[in-house]
């Protein structure tokens, strides 16, 4: 079986079973400020999840585009990677909880052929939230799972959610597949998760966690479920990682041809990152500084970096996009659509990156040539992770240039630093989160809608060249992303300002529609993500003024946004500018 007959296959199993086909909505979240990627299938279904009815029903399923930077430092192992593609069923109040553990089972074990007696299960134990999850275990037993193959675990292993700090979440039951049967009997899912692989999850969303730290009821019992398509198309072609499948194989080939020496891990990593990097700079995303820009800037390095330890040195990122965009020409078409840009994104980073490095290669003779002056032997570890940190220098690279000045480097204070950093920015990612995944307070209301009216001005002012390339909303201000090269000028600021607060004084109607994807461009309307829910999607109307698919929520009337002030405007990467901006 191939990924494609995968895809198929899975998505015509819910499909003959009632459930609406999804298309993968966009890596880059709509209108959520809290998470910078689509981290799951349930991500862009949010909403739906809170209560707002589908258009499509009450049974859908996906595959989804996925990107998860917390597990980058894992990449290069067998099962994790930055970009993955989830398969997804969902029910909205619809079936609970028997009929999604049967379903995953019948599929896992009839459909795909796995082994039955490979198959390993976790409960939620129950804490004072949830109870012990006896339900799903007593349909596992029934199902023929034996006792001593199901586990319950803490909060910490069965409980998924919310995507962000607030929204659905709920204890869930996981499937594992044991890729090495003939292991010590004693290891367990808990105790060795590279042999049992995780390979589906079924959240049972019934809880919604709040700001104020109140767990709340969901006024559904939703089903929230996520099969793992690179895992899972290893071990049903029985191989022990995603890189030996044709989803990376061709571009595996291609790192190892450009590689002069042999380094499975860097390949591996080399692979998952050109992967990313192509499917991040496939949304319009250009390497940047902050949030998604400096994700794609992150993983770029990060393969250049690894490239060089087994002799890469060349440019040769395009070229690795390029094998990567015509493996999934057929299922991400947006990908070929994208191609020179994603190319030219490539090259320039790849270029700056050298000039960096160059920058860096000066900035680390002085650091070395000073501790030589002040009589040292070892360059400070501090001073190391200064290097790696500022021009991207790896610690063997500092080491390389040390050793040419008789010099060692501190490696234990470089790896403290390191750590220190770490905690440092997984705080900040935590900061990020809160708010939650759905804001749904008036301000962000608000300005989601104040998001529309500022999108429609700029393009009447700048033209039909502006599109979106991000959004963010805090209850204090919002920030828009969009494609324009160069800086606005005072008076295209006040022009677009003006815009928007003529609007607001019309206190027009902001009416929604449903409607096909193929009426919404008839009419004109504007928005990157069609393919969110399927044939139907929601078009926001703000009359004479502006058309845009949108999940919503928004006010009834513009009036309710008071006054429209922009506070800032900036470039955040080559062709992109952001503006932020106040209700008051
Ligand atoms: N949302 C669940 C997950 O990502 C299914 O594992």
């Amino acid at each position: 079986m191939n990924a494609n007959q995968l895809r198929t296959l899975f998505l015509n199993y819910f499909r003959t079973r009632d459930h609406a086909i999804i298309g993968s909505a966009s890596l880059i979240p709509e209108g959520d400020p809290s998470v910078l990627f689509t981290t799951a299938g349930m991500h862009p279904l949010a909403p739906f999840l809170l209560g707002e009815p589908h258009p499509a029903g009450r049974r859908l399923a996906s595959c989804q585009k996925c990107l998860r930077t917390n597990d980058i430092l894992e990449v290069g192992d067998a099962t994790h990677l930055t970009f993955f593609e989830m398969l997804g069923n969902w029910s909205l109040g619809d079936y609970w909880k028997q009929t999604s553990i049967r379903y995953s089972y019948d599929f896992l074990t009839n459909h795909l052929g796995l082994e039955a007696d490979r198959l390993y299960v976790t409960c939620f134990e129950g804490d004072e939230i949830a109870p012990r999850d006896e339900e799903a275990a007593a349909i596992w037993r029934d199902i023929g799972i034996p006792e001593q193959r199901i586990f319950f675990l803490p909060k910490a292993d069965n409980w998924w959610g919310p995507a962000g700090a607030t929204g659905p979440c709920g204890p869930d039951t996981e499937i594992f597949y044991d890729t090495n049967p003939n292991g010590p009997s004693a290891e367990t899912p808990a105790t060795n998760g590279q042999r049992f692989v995780e390979v589906w999850n079924n959240v049972f969303m019934q809880y919604d966690q709040q700001a104020n730290g109140h767990m709340g009821r969901l006024a559904t019992r939703n089903v929230d479920t996520g099969l793992g398509l690179e895992r899972t198309l290893a071990i049903v072609q029985g191989v022990t990682s995603p890189y030996e499948t044709e989803l990376f194989l061709p571009l595996v080939d291609a790192i190892q041809t450009l590689a002069t020496t042999s380094d499975a891990f860097a390949v591996r990593v080399i692979a998952d990152h050109a992967r990313a990097a192509t499917f991040v700079l496939g949304e319009g995303i250009q390497p940047g500084n902050v949030d998604q820009p400096y994700v794609a800037r992150r993983l770029i390095r990060r393969a250049i970096r690894y490239g060089w330890t087994i002799g890469i040195s060349a440019p040769f990122l395009a070229q690795l996009a390029d094998v990567v965009i015509h493996m999934f020409a057929d299922v991400y078409p947006e990908l070929e659509a994208q191609g020179a840009q994603i190319a030219a994104a490539l090259d320039e980073e790849e270029s700056r990156f050298q000039r960096t490095l160059a920058r860096g290669e000066r900035a680390t003779n002085t650091l070395l040539v000073d501790a030589q002056t002040a009589g040292q032997r070892a360059l400070a570890g501090q001073e190391a992770f200064h290097l790696y940190e500022t021009y991207g220098f790896p610690l063997e690279l500092t080491q390389e240039l040390a050793a040419q000045k008789g010099l060692t480097v501190d490696a234990e204070g470089f790896q403290q630093a390191f750590a220190a950093h770490q905690e440092a920015s997984k705080q900040g990612a935590a900061e990020r989160f809160r708010g939650g995944l759905v804001e749904r307070r008036p301000e962000t209301i608000r300005l989601h809608t104040a998001t529309h009216l500022l999108h429609a001005a700029l393009r009447q002012v700048l033209g039909t060249h502006v599109e979106q390339r991000g959004s963010n909303i805090t209850p204090e201000r919002l920030r828009f992303d969009f494609s324009h090269s160069a800086k606005l000028s005072d008076d295209e600021l006040r022009q677009v300002q003006d815009l928007v607060n003529a609007q607001i004084a019309l206190d027009t109607p902001v009416v929604w529609q449903e409607m096909s994807v193929d009426a919404a461009k008839a009419e004109g309307a504007i928005g990157l993500f069609e393919e969110r829910y399927g044939d139907r999607v929601k078009v926001y109307t703000i009359d004479g003024f502006s058309k845009e698919i949108c999940g919503g929520p928004h006010v009834t009337h513009t009036g309710e946004l008071g006054h429209f002030r922009i506070t800032k405007e900036q470039a955040v990467g080559a062709g992109v500018r952001r503006i932020r901006a106040v209700l008051a």
